[in-house]
């Protein structure tokens, strides 16, 4: 019998970390010291905010902060046990009530957050007798969901690309001819972002809706960047196409354009209570605590009352994207407020985001395995809060570093 030590199995994982640090590729965290504004305090130096997914600014919303400070006096602040036992707080009923009506579906069931929603969404649905068609740019939390699903017959398209879609279909139609071993029929589950949060691109879902209902295939959307972004008051991309009803799952992110923490699946009561009934990230996992609840009420009400904050979103992103243009970046095919600047090179990406952070502008780069080998770039993001000030500031310090460096 081998004599390892606990210590000696762990060295491979060991060594792993120094590799990373003899290559330069250990991630460092920056620190950030001051409310997610569209200026930041980071590693203690105050800098231009371009690299967060607050869309609408409410992460640091004077409302949002109140909301939540009066239910904590009220409430106080977690929720004490899973919501099957006695953690079911009423507040966390008012936010799936107020979430079903704003995105004009019949209920809503809240995650810890989008991640946690992705994994309940696949996972509690399906078996591994199953079958799953993914977008190959899907998130990394739908690759994980259907890992943990053990579903076997697993079919990824081309990116957006709805022959190829169909395509899986078809091979897909006969994998289904085989019934379950228990005779009831296997499902075929189509799973695309809604917005690809690192090209900023829409998924075509009028033509995925389409090939799904001629296939008998159910739908699922992660809504993680349409939220607040797309749609009639950022009602999402479900209502940016006009299909309500004809998407059989949304998956939501609340920690995004909404400001705080969460993650939400929308979709038919039936189904809804089925995941209430059987998920277990939600049977063993104690939900959303009071403050960020109470708080997303808030932005939940503010989105409702005026599309003024979206309409300054998309009024900020045309402006940098425009800006970008003139200046020589490539900003690739964005569709949404997403606005990448292609690099290319990763150690370029890295430069830049360098020199940009020692003249004042905050803005990560986006490396394998994020995007592809050789695709590196920094994904810059604007928000509502921005001005036309800051958004000039940033421009004038990217084309400064982008001469310096080559790039344009
Ligand atoms: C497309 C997509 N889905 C899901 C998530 C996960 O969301 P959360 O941060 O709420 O877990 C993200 C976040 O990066 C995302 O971009």
């Amino acid at each position: 019998m081998l004599n390892l030590t606990m210590k000696d199995s762990l060295n491979k994982i060991y060594q792993s970390v120094d590799d990373l640090e003899t290559s330069g590729s250990l991630k460092k965290y920056r620190i950030v010291s001051s409310p997610q504004d569209s200026w930041l305090i980071v590693d203690g130096k105050k800098v231009l905010n371009f690299c967060s997914n607050n869309y609408l600014g409410l992460a640091s919303n004077k409302r949002i902060r109140s909301a939540a400070i009066d239910a904590i006096n009220k409430y106080g602040v977690g929720t004490g046990a899973v919501r099957a036992l006695s953690g079911n707080s009423i507040l966390h009923e008012e936010l799936e009530t107020a979430l079903a009506k704003f995105k004009k579906v019949e209920a809503v069931m809240l995650a810890q957050s989008g991640f946690v929603a992705n994994l309940i969404a696949v996972q509690t649905l399906l078996d591994k007798e199953d079958i799953v068609i993914s977008d190959e740019l899907n998130h990394a939390s739908i690759i994980d969901a259907i890992k943990l699903s053990q579903v076997q017959t697993k079919l990824i398209y081309l990116h957006n690309n709805l022959a190829s879609l169909e395509e899986k279909l078809v091979e897909a139609q006969k994998f289904q001819e085989v019934k379950r071993a228990d005779g009831t029929d296997k499902i075929i589950l189509i799973i695309t972002d809604g917005v690809f949060s690192m090209d900023g691109d829409l998924a075509p879902l009028p033509g995925i809706v389409n090939l799904a209902k001629k296939f008998g295939a159910v739908t699922m959307v992660d809504d993680a960047h349409g939220e607040g972004v797309v749609g009639e008051n950022g009602r999402g991309i479900v209502d940016h196409f006009n299909l309500h009803g004809q998407v059989d799952i949304e998956i939501g992110t609340l920690s995004k354009a909404l400001g705080v923490l969460g993650g939400c699946i929308a979709g038919n009561k039936k189904l809804i209570e089925y995941y209430k009934q059987k998920a277990r990230p939600f049977s063993f996992s104690t939900g959303l605590s009071i403050p960020d609840t109470a708080a997303l009420l808030e932005s939940v009400k503010i989105l409702s009352e005026s599309p003024a904050l979206v309409d300054n979103l998309w009024k900020n992103a045309d402006y940098l994207k425009d800006g970008f243009k003139k200046l020589g970046f490539d900003t690739g095919h964005s569709e949404t407020p997403i606005t990448p600047v292609m690099i290319g090179d990763e150690n370029l990406a890295k430069s830049l985001s360098q020199e940009l952070f020692e003249n004042g502008v905050f803005a990560t780069p986006i490396l394998f395995p994020m995007v592809a080998k050789g695709k590196a770039r920094i994904r810059v993001m604007p928000s509502a809060a921005h001005t036309k000030e800051d958004l000039d500031f940033g421009l004038k310090q990217f084309a400064i570093a982008g001469k310096k460096l080559g790039i344009i």
